[in-house]
């Protein structure tokens, strides 16, 4: 992956990134947003940016190949005082980039982030019990199972699936 690194998003990035995330919600079988429920436009895509880059709690971080972005990962984090040491997240890669080490890179980046706060020493995530890239990707990186929201998710289809619960103290 010579040419491939992280970064925080950029405000300059916000038609990409917009572009980026409708591209992920048409594709994506695993995430709950479906396509015509994401209504962010590139203009408040802007202030979404520009939130994370000034809200301390928060970071959205592109994987990029030159000026291709080609991952995404980004986490907020509930303010309260007593469970503000906690952050979730969401992640995705683009397809035609998946199974080469993009989403791995990206989530050790974002590990090392939150070992670099002061503040925030838990990471959260939820995913699909049917996602078994995503989990496989978790577990390798130390995640561990805490919990399940028992038939959490319904696709159209009427299947419903479980939400895991995974957590990781890096
Ligand atoms: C989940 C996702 C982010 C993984 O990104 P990726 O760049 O393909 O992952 P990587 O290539 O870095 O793989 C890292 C590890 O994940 C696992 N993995 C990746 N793809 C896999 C697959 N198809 N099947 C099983 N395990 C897989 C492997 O354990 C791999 O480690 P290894 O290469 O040492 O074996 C990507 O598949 C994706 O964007 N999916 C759609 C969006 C999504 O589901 N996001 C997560 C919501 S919770």
């Amino acid at each position: 992956m010579p040419n491939i690194s992280i970064r925080p998003a950029r405000i300059s990035d916000a038609k990409a990134l917009n572009r980026y995330i409708r591209e992920i919600y048409a594709d994506a079988a695993f995430l709950i947003t479906r396509p015509d429920e994401f209504h962010m436009s590139q203009w408040r895509q802007r202030y979404w940016i520009a939130k994370k880059l000034t809200t301390p709690f928060e970071t959205c971080l592109v994987a990029v190949d030159g000026n291709e972005i080609i991952g995404m990962l980004d986490c907020w984090t509930d303010r309260r005082r007593r469970i503000r040491h906690s952050t979730c997240f969401a992640m995705s890669v683009k397809r035609s980039r998946r199974g080469q080490g993009v989403g791995k890179k990206l989530l050790l980046h974002f590990t090392k982030w939150v070992q670099k706060h002061d503040i925030i020493e838990r990471i959260e995530l939820h995913v699909h019990s049917d996602n078994a890239a995503a989990i496989s990707l978790y577990k390798g990186v130390g995640f561990i199972e805490e919990g399940c929201r028992k038939g959490a998710v319904r696709y159209e289809d009427g299947r419903i699936v479980d939400d895991h619960i995974m957590a990781l103290w890096p």
